[in-house]
This record gives C-alpha cells, structure tokens and sequence, in this order.
C-alpha cells in the first residue's frame, strides 16, 4: 500500500497514544533561514517568519516525494501591512527544470487585499498564472486550502471550494511521472508581488509572520531514492476515486461564480501574451462549462 497520511497527523496520533512524536524537523528539511521557522508539536501549528532585514525569511520541503494525492494545509496569512511578502505553499521536484503546483499569497499594504497567485510547471515550463482576491479576509482565522492532483487533472481549492482546474490534456503540460515534493516558504519579494514592485517591504512593520497547521496529505509516496514507478500503477489511492475525476455541478457553480466575482487574472484569456490561447485551456473551460 503506497498510500501514506501526511506528517503532522502521524504525529498526532502518536502524541494520543502517548508514544514518542515523529515532529515536523523529522519530516521536513529546512532549505533556508532556520532562524525564522518554529514547529510545536503539542498544537500543531508552525509559524514562518521574517524578523530583521538581514535575514530572508525561510523555506522547507517535505524529504519524501509524492506522485498524486491531495494535499491540504490551513493558514492564517500575514496581517497588517504584508507588502512586498510573498507566502506560500507548493508542491516542486526539487530537480532545476522542474515540475510545480503553486498557491502563492501576495502580500499587500494595510487595509489592502491580498492576492493569491496559482501557477503549474511541467519541466521548467511554467507560465500558466491564474490570480484571485479571496472572499474572506485570510489573515484573521485559518482557511484550507488544498491540491487534488490525480491522473486527470489538478483541483486548487479554497475551504473546499474549487478555485481553478488544470485538466491533463497532454501529458507534456501536465505533471505525471515526477514526484514532488510539499514545500513552504516566507520570502522578501519587493521587487515583484505588490503592485508589480512599487510597494516594498517596510521592515519597521517586522516581524512578518504567517501560520501553518493541519499538513494532511493523502498520497502516493516515492520510494526513499524518488522511484515513483508503483505511483504511476497506483490507481487504487482516495484522490482517484470517480468522485475526484470530474466537478460535480455543484462544483462547476462555485468556480464559475468565483471566476467571475474573484478572478482578477487568467493567462487563457490574456490574449496580448498568448493570442492563441494554450492548447490546454479549451479542456480547462470544457471542466467547468454547465
Ligand atoms: C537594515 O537595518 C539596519 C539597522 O538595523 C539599517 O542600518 C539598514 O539601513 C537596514 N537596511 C534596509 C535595507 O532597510
Ligand atoms: C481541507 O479541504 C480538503 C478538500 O475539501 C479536505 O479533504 C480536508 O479534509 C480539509 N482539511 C481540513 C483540516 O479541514
Ligand atoms: C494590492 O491592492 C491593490 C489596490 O487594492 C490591488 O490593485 C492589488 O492587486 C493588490 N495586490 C497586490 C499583490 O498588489
């Protein structure tokens, strides 16, 4: 059975037994700024931040890889003035022309929203932006927000609601036989996230601090050398069940209406970039078409 339940509800449930936790420094590796990560066990949550303009923020990734599931974590973003802060929380190969699944949360000056910027990679190709405002202030309470990743397409969804789906069409835009790795990070991007750049970080607002809990992912993991070959045979796993192959209309609504309410940017649409839209997004719209 490839199937593996993510890291913080294993240890959890240890904790409840009263044996020894597994904790997050066991399941994670840090890729930068040790400094700026702290992981309780006891609750669950695990604040990212950045405290001094000397340091960048932090970045860690999951040491096991993964090939389809579905991936979920809460969080509660940056309040106040987040300018020029990027957070987020995406699935990477780890390997330099990369596969990629993204949520990235765009930081904004006080009072001002944040936006929450989508994205997929299939070998180092990316390009496929779509950007949304939330309907709920996402740095007061923890919302959830997930990847189904399965054979036939990717699902982002906010507190399960389905934000976007990338439908494999074509296998050279879609990832299918890379294992990736979860990742999260806190970063300084003044240069690019608010307003295209013109307002950076205002480091006498520091610290930037966002939280995570609830990592729960329910998916194939890669053998310990990345060989995701039993993945790829894997059918039997929870993500691919019918239910999680098509929208349901119920789903098909909710995305349209958040497509027109949200939606702030799409790049099938951008007709200035690409004046004939990627083949994959007539499949995208047939995804939620009534
Ligand atoms: C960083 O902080 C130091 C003092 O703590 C200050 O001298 C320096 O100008 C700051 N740099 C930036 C880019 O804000
Ligand atoms: C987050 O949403 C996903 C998708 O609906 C769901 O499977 C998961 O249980 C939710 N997680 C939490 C902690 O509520
Ligand atoms: C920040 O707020 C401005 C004004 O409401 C908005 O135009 C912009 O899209 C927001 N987000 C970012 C990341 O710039």
């Amino acid at each position: 059975m490839a199937s593996f339940r993510g890291a913080l509800v294993v240890s959890i449930a240890l904790v409840l037994l009263g044996s020894v936790s597994a904790g997050f420094f066991d399941d994670y590796n840090i890729v930068w700024g040790p400094q700026n990560i702290r992981a309780n066990d006891a609750t669950g949550e695990v604040v990212i931040q950045m405290a001094n303009n000397d340091s960048s923020g932090v970045s860690f990734s999951s040491k096991a890889s993964y090939l389809f599931g579905s991936f979920s974590v809460k969080y509660k973003l940056v309040p106040g003035d987040s300018a020029g802060t990027v957070t987020a929380f995406f699935l990477h190969s780890d390997t330099p022309k990369q596969d990629e699944i993204d949520f990235e949360f765009l930081g904004n000056s006080s009072g001002e929203p944040i936006l929450m910027h989508t994205n997929i990679f299939t070998g180092g190709v990316g390009g496929r932006e779509s950007q949304f405002f939330l309907w709920f202030d996402p740095t007061t309470e923890f919302h959830n927000y997930t990847i189904l990743w399965n054979r036939n397409h990717v699902v982002w969804m906010v507190d399960s609601v389905p934000v976007r789906v990338h439908v494999n069409s074509n296998p050279t835009v879609f990832p299918h036989n890379v294992p990736l790795h979860a990742h999260g990070t806190i970063y300084d991007a003044s240069t690019w996230a608010t307003r295209g750049g013109a307002v950076p970080l205002d480091w006498s607002h520091a610290p930037f601090a966002a939280t995570y809990r609830d990592f729960t992912y329910d998916a194939c993991k890669a053998a310990p050398n990345g060989d995701a070959s039993a993945c790829t045979r894997n059918v039997g796993g929870p993500w691919e069940q019918p239910q999680f192959q098509t929208l349901s209309t119920m789903q098909k609504m909710l995305l349209r209406g958040v497509r027109s309410r949200y939606m702030t940017y799409d790049y099938c649409l951008d007709k200035e970039r690409y004046p004939t839209p990627p083949a994959e997004c007539v499949a995208n719209a047939q995804a939620y078409a009534m």
